[in-house]
């Protein structure tokens, strides 16, 4: 048995396990039943686990992605992806730097990794600095709880359909500039069905991301009239947790289950160390692309 204490009634549960060493079989079952009922695990811990730490705890969830080759890191892991706004010298990033655009694209609601055809299961985002006062909470809503809660006539409109997910998109969406060829070549675009069931719970869920650029037979404004529709429903207050980090503190949620997405602060003053790890359906292998 793992405890764990409820921080929102659907989607998101505070779970006491040491997760610093290797896990027993018991708490490693536990830990995946808590998040199969509860998509969203916060894991609280004194100090953050050391990269090698957070990368083998992840393993235990399944294949963990790594990155082909990258140039000079802050972060020396293939499996961990820099989330901060620092550069290799942990300097904040100039305003109009490229990554720094890019990654406040996480501003918009979205799933990680959808873009891929190798889905993205977990995501598990560890704290190592973060801003002062309780600034840029992360937000997670519940696409099983959403679906649930859709008009009868929207589920079976929208359950044959198939989204086409491209990186890109997102990025440009959120103010970032347009992509080279180059990039968009190591980025193709993949296309997954708009309705699901999620794994762990049998229940059905949206697959929904601000990565959506197309949805198969629809034009491009009955495209984005229905992603604004059910942006805007699966996002209601009611099915929304917000975290608020602290310092050691790791999430993880499950992709096949939420949303989610970061909040603005002041990305020019504090220093904001966030390092995330994901588990995939398979086994991947990513070129980097910035
Ligand atoms: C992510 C992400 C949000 C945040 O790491 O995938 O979207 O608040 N992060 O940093
Ligand atoms: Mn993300």
């Amino acid at each position: 048995m793992v405890e764990a204490t409820v921080l929102h009634p659907l989607l998101a549960a505070e779970i006491h396990a040491d997760i610093r060493g290797p896990l027993t079989e018991s708490t490693h079952a536990g830990i995946i039943s808590l998040m199969d009922h509860y998509p969203v695990g916060v894991f609280r811990n004194k100090k953050p686990l050391s990269d090698a730490e957070h990368v083998a705890f992840s393993r235990r969830f399944g294949p963990v992605e790594r990155m082909k080759t990258r140039g000079d890191l802050r972060v020396p892991f293939p499996e961990i992806i820099d989330q901060s706004n620092l550069d290799a010298n942990g300097a904040i990033f100039p305003d109009d730097d490229k990554r720094l655009l890019y990654k406040r694209a996480n501003r918009l609601w979205h799933t990680d990794m959808s873009f891929h055809a190798v889905r993205a299961t977990y995501s598990l985002l560890s704290a190592h600095a973060i801003p002062p006062d309780g600034a840029a909470p992360t937000e997670f809503a519940d696409m099983r709880a959403a679906y649930d809660a859709l008009p009868e006539e929207i589920k079976l409109r929208i359950e044959p359909l198939v989204a086409e997910h491209d990186y890109y998109h997102s990025r440009v969406a959120g103010g970032g500039p347009e992509p080279t060829l180059a990039e968009r070549k190591l980025r193709p675009p993949a296309k997954h069905p708009l309705v699901h069931v999620h794994p762990g719970s049998g229940r059905k869920s949206l697959y929904l991301a601000s990565h959506i650029s197309r949805i198969g037979g629809y034009a491009a404004e009955d495209t984005q009239a229905l992603l604004d529709y059910l942006m805007a429903f699966a996002t209601q207050p009611q099915f929304v947790y917000a975290h608020t980090w602290r310092v050691g503190d790791i999430v993880m949620w499950d992709n096949l289950a939420t949303m989610h997405r970061a909040t603005p602060f002041d990305d020019q003053q504090y220093r904001r160390d966030m390092r995330r790890t994901t588990v995939r359906e398979g086994n991947v292998e990513l070129e980097a692309v910035l």
